[in-house]
């Protein structure tokens, strides 16, 4: 399973890549928002600091300005993924620009006939939101199981992107279940390395050696 960070804080970037296991990123208008400076000029410094795809949303509500806006957004740098939502509109766009060759992350996913559209109309990606599920009581890593098996049974090639991920157990099932990638905030990437025994451990070794040094 990859690992993107989702999030469009670049300090937050560029503290994940240093750690060399980040392979894209993921944004979407509410991450963007949060952060100072022209929606584009930020898209094209994250795409300068990761080598996979950095996912940019599109906000238009007809397929034709989606399609238009995606056209546009494609020239900003060669590394991104348009994330388009999984409405009727957003179908018709992703099958436009599939076609033409763009990497389509389908998003605001809740479902697997929305995942199974997705990747009928050549998505790229799919992205199922499994904490906002969870938050209305459903099963969010349940539905990304059935997605990757749908998915691996008709061998579709778009690629499950388990995200709005709450917590570090939603990564380990992600991975269980099979997703291809987990898009994750910062916050969930540094406690996955996080282990009191480790860190226990740690003190001991060097406690241990500075004891020898003094015998
Ligand atoms: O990747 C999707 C994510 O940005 C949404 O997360 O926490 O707002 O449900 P959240």
């Amino acid at each position: 399973m990859r690992i993107f960070l989702d999030t469009a804080n670049i300090q937050q970037i560029k503290d994940a890549v240093k750690l060399g296991v980040i392979s894209g990123v993921t944004t979407n208008p509410s991450l963007v928002s949060k952060e100072d400076g022209a929606y584009r000029d930020l898209i094209v410094k994250i795409c300068g600091l990761v080598p996979g795809p950095v996912s940019a949303e599109v906000l238009g509500e007809t397929a034709a300005d989606m399609v238009k806006e995606a056209r546009d957004i494609i020239t900003w740098a060669p590394n991104i993924a348009v994330k388009i939502p999984a409405t009727a509109a957003g179908l018709e766009a992703t099958s436009i620009l599939s076609k033409d060759g763009v990497k389509v992350n389908f998003t605001l996913c809740f479902s697997l006939n929305q995942a199974l559209l997705a990747a009928l109309a050549g998505a790229a990606y799919v992205s199922p939101f499994v904490g906002r599920l969870d938050d209305a009581g459903h099963d969010g890593m349940a539905l990304v199981k059935e997605i990757v098996e749908v998915y691996d049974h008709y061998k579709l090639g778009t690629q499950v992107i388990a995200a709005s991920i709450r917590h570090t157990r939603h990564c380990v099932v992600a991975a269980q279940v099979g997703a291809h990638i987990a898009t994750i905030p910062y916050a969930v990437l540094t406690q996955m390395l996080k282990h009191p025994l480790t860190d226990v451990g740690v003190v001991r070794f060097r406690e241990d050696f500075k004891a020898t040094l003094k015998s």
